[in-house]
């Protein structure tokens, strides 16, 4: 691991037995600043410092995949002081805080609709996910204006396309062909879904590829998510039965 990244700490968790893809929907930061007395966005700033943090430890967890959930398709119900700030907060993050995880060898990758996106932010985006293609060492994936159901709606309308110009017999359509046409056709399933702030909801993230993850829900809220949190979750997710509908052996 890059000397620079802070390692997690230092008791031993077993990476093999641990979930190759994690995703988190990070959630309670508003909470989290109003129960100091603060306002909802200084929770939004101190929740993106957390990320840095957990994707530091995913190389000593054995997790090769983490997906984060930022902003979904109804956030934007929010004031608009809010989402101005969000979005803000997501270009300061990316120019910044992200190029540092970056160079340390993480790929980073957006999913979501990028059309409701201000062009400097899709620019930045874009720039991003370029100059971190060669990447391996972590794989990163910021879900933004994303929403599980819109992500399905979109891949149907593709796929409706393909078919019209005959490029795909209607017969042959199936899991496999509907996975192809997701934001996330380059990621496997996710292990584990952990979501924070004692909410036991998914809010659209992920439906699909959810179907057969193990879930913690967990009362901390996210600006509070440390290393060894994550590692609590990790152990227990070893912990358990994935039987993906067989009977245990
Ligand atoms: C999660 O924290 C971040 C986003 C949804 C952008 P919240 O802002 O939802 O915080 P709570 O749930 O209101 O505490
Ligand atoms: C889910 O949290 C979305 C993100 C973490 C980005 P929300 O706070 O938007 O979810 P609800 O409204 O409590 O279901
Ligand atoms: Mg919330």
């Amino acid at each position: 691991m890059p000397q620079s990244m802070e390692s997690a700490s230092s008791d031993v968790f077993n990476p093999e037995i641990g979930p190759d893809h994690v995703a988190i929907i990070m959630d309670g930061n508003g909470r989290w600043a109003q129960n100091q007395g603060k306002a909802r966005l200084f929770g939004h700033h101190e929740g993106a410092k957390r990320v840095k943090d957990i994707v530091s430890a995913c190389p000593d967890f054995g997790v090769k995949h983490l997906t984060i959930f930022a902003f979904s398709t109804e956030n934007w119900k929010r004031t608009q002081s809010e989402v101005t700030g969000l979005m803000s907060l997501f270009r300061r993050y990316i120019r910044n805080e992200m190029r540092e995880v970056a160079s340390k060898g993480v790929r980073v990758r957006f999913i979501g609709d990028r059309n409701r996106l201000d062009a400097k932010l899709i620019k930045l985006m874009a720039e991003l996910e370029a100059e971190t293609r060669e990447n391996t060492l972590v794989h990163l994936t910021i879900a933004l204006n994303y929403g599980g159901r819109d992500e399905v709606a979109r891949a149907v309308k593709d796929l409706a396309h393909d078919v019209k110009q005959g490029k795909i017999e209607p017969s042959t359509v199936d899991e496999v062909t509907l996975t192809r046409y997701l934001d996330t056709n380059i990621l496997p399933d996710p292990d584990l879904v952990i979501r924070t702030s004692g909410e036991a909801r998914i809010s659209n993230f992920l439906l699909w590829q959810s179907a057969y993850s193990e879930y913690e829900f967990i009362d901390t809220l996210w600006p509070d998510f440390t290393q060894d949190v994550f590692k609590e979750c990790l152990m227990r997710y070893a912990g358990r039965d994935r039987r993906f509908g067989g009977v245990k052996k």
